[in-house]
């Protein structure tokens, strides 16, 4: 099997990405939420993956009214950084990993999900920003990726439930896989509160998120319960992007029984931009004690 070893979970806000294009992360607003990934940013030095499965949305960039797949697997090798309107981001291009993602695409469809593959797309901030919070400015990004974009733009969205099978039936797969030894981690990416339109733009909602995260930790399968109106209602239109994370926290369901995953690093700020910014790192309990042949 491939060595499963962390999950990761961040907001990716865009104007995080343009404060570090350009130059800006000294600057006290922004040194605020910066500060709150230096550990992580160690700790990704010694714990850097071969593969991460990033879980985001895609922004009406790479999709959009003419094709609305609910959930996507990159199986392609390459992925250009998107144009969103300023020019592409100044940082490197995402190299995929065909195989890894051919395996997932299997085991996970025979798992009777529905999976939309894509060989070729762009990624936008949903993807790039959270690579660059975690490993900075960097010529190459120190590890391949596989993009499993989720449709929360345009109704309906899946569930809170959904996602989360969705993450077992891929830590599943990993469990399968037999190619070469693998570190992988999983990431969760959007959120968290935030409404970016309409009389309620600017919504935060402090409280509700700190609840999330609990529950995201301690309960998971109770927060599954929680329907996607409860996200829109009290984390405002775009707090949807929350249920992505759903997908990194049930792959770290040990589903035969072991331990919870450790809690490494928790983190949460208001505001960058116009989002409530929350990050955490856990680790699977098993990682360490998988025999490393
Ligand atoms: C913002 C946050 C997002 O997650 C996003 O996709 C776009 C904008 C913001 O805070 O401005
Ligand atoms: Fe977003």
């Amino acid at each position: 099997p491939a060595k499963f070893t962390s999950a990761l979970f961040t907001s990716h806000v865009p104007a995080i990405g343009a404060a570090m294009d350009l130059g800006k992360t000294e600057e006290p607003y922004w040194k605020k939420v910066f500060d709150g990934y230096e550990w992580t940013r160690r700790w990704a030095k010694e714990n850097t993956p071969d593969v991460v499965i990033l879980v985001y949305n895609d922004h009406a960039t790479a999709f959009d009214s003419n094709i609305i797949p609910t959930f996507v697997l990159g199986t392609g090798a390459h992925y250009p950084v998107a144009d969103e309107g300023y020019g592409p981001r100044p940082v490197p291009d995402v190299k995929g990993y065909p195989e890894l993602a051919a395996h997932i695409a299997q085991s996970v469809i025979q798992d009777d999900f529905d999976l939309t593959l894509v060989n070729e797309m762009v990624v936008d901030h949903g993807l790039t920003v959270p690579l660059s919070l975690v490993f900075g400015d960097v010529d190459e990004w120190p590890c391949r990726v596989i993009p499993l974009p989720v449709n929360v733009v345009q109704y309906p969205v899946p569930s809170g439930r959904r996602c989360y099978e969705l993450g077992r039936a891929i830590r599943r797969a990993l469990d399968k896989w037999d190619g070469p030894k693998l570190n992988v981690q999983i990431w969760g990416t959007g959120g968290m509160s935030h409404q970016l339109q309409g009389p309620r733009a600017g919504l935060i909602n402090e409280e509700w998120d700190n609840a999330f995260l609990d529950h995201l930790i301690a309960d998971p399968l109770g927060l599954t319960e929680w329907p996607h109106m409860e996200y829109v209602d009290e984390a405002g239109s775009e707090g949807i992007e929350l249920v992505d994370w759903l997908i990194a926290r049930g792959a770290m369901d040990d589903q035969f029984g072991g331990e919870a995953p450790e809690m490494n690093h928790r983190f949460y700020h208001v505001p960058a931009s116009n989002t409530a910014v929350g990050h955490l790192v856990m680790t699977n309990p098993t990682a360490s004690q998988e025999d490393p042949s």
